[in-house]
């Protein structure tokens, strides 16, 4: 029977285990302009998905679809006169990041980011709300009081993302300099809960300290921290060392505060995190991720990558969906 059966057993062993599952791929209407997505369905089955960017038209585009593999349309962006947070000379008010969408009751709440440079400490977290998701809908709230400021905070506050533990909302947030944290939230969450005080969830010790774009989300009785790491972005001009692209990893906890460990028990910390998805077959650097449970297909996994058969530019880079399983007690993508 052994003898029968190795091989084909292994080879489908070697198969499943040594290379990732394709997403579920975008192949009509618009699919790149994904930077940072944040992906939603409305009630209506309509999928809307939100990614950096800006410009005198208006700041974080807004694309609709009637499903998660497309055809995805244009749909204007979320604050057309750019944001009303008044720092940075308004130098910024149009170059928002990483927007982060959910829904509290009936109200749909967009966290973005805006910082005073790319690598730069100094930044905040805005928020704004809407009841439809649509363009001219949004109503900015301004800043969340979730900020840095070179010398005076331990983090640069950009990649915001709200979670509810069943009591309290947190916001997460952080990107490199001492990397990720958390912090409760008032209710509802437009601003930072009076008195409350941001907790280190998760840190790399060494090298640049690169890690960002959190993301909790709770399966069973677990908090699971998704982030990603390393270099993001300007591959074209600024080419990364072979896996030292994006990737996205994950941590789990039983409080959405931590401590949060990665599969193998090291905290993170001291620099733990599970692999989720990185580089393989045409994906190149997926990051910037999120997990939306779908009505349909479950939790998903989106997020954005290069494909290589494309190109490396950013506003390349295209919207990424796969399903995920927590079957382990770890996410693994389907
Ligand atoms: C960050 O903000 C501080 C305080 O306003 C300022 O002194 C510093 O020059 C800013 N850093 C950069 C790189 O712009
Ligand atoms: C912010 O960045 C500046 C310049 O890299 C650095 O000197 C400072 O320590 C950072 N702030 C903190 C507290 O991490």
């Amino acid at each position: 029977m052994w003898k029968t059966f190795a091989f084909p057993l292994l080879a489908l062993l070697s198969a499943t285990t040594s290379a990732y599952v394709n997403p579920i791929e975008c192949t009509s209407g618009i699919c790149n302009n994904a930077h940072d997505p944040a992906l939603i369905r409305r009630d209506d089955g309509t999928y809307f998905r939100f990614s950096t960017g800006g410009s005198t038209a208006g700041a974080i585009p807004i694309f609709t679809a009637k499903a998660i593999n497309g055809p995805w349309s244009a749909a204007g962006t979320v604050l057309p006169s750019g944001s009303n947070i008044n720092r940075y000379n308004g130098a910024k008010k149009f170059d928002l990041w990483a927007p982060d969408v959910s829904k509290v009751g009936d109200t749909y709440y967009l966290y973005y980011s805006m910082s005073q440079a790319f690598g730069v400490n100094n930044s905040t977290i805005g928020v704004a709300t809407s009841k439809t998701l649509e363009t001219g809908s949004w109503t900015d709230l301004g800043e969340s009081g979730v900020s840095s400021t070179a010398g005076k905070s331990s983090y640069n506050a950009i990649d915001g993302n709200l979670v509810f533990d069943g009591t309290d909302y947190y916001l997460s947030f952080g990107s490199f300099w001492n990397d990720l944290y958390t912090v409760k939230m008032a209710n509802p969450p437009k601003k930072v809960a009076s008195g409350s005080t941001s907790k280190q969830i998760a840190y790399v010790p060494t090298g640049s300290h690169s890690q960002e774009a959190s993301y909790v989300y709770k399966y069973g009785s677990y908090y699971y921290l998704f982030f990603s790491v390393g270099q993001c972005c300007d591959y074209i001009n600024n080419p990364a060392a072979k896996g030292a692209e994006y990737k996205i990893q994950a941590c789990r906890a039983s409080s959405v505060t931590g401590p949060y460990t990665d599969k193998s028990g090291t905290s993170c910390t001291s620099g733990g995190g599970t692999t989720v998805l990185e580089s393989h077959d045409w994906v190149y650097g997926p990051g910037g991720q999120g997990v939306y449970s779908d009505p349909s297909l479950g939790p998903v996994l989106y997020y954005h990558y290069v494909d290589t058969r494309i190109g490396y530019g950013d506003g390349q880079k295209k919207i990424g969906i796969n399903k995920l399983t927590f079957s382990s007690g770890w996410p693994v993508v389907v």
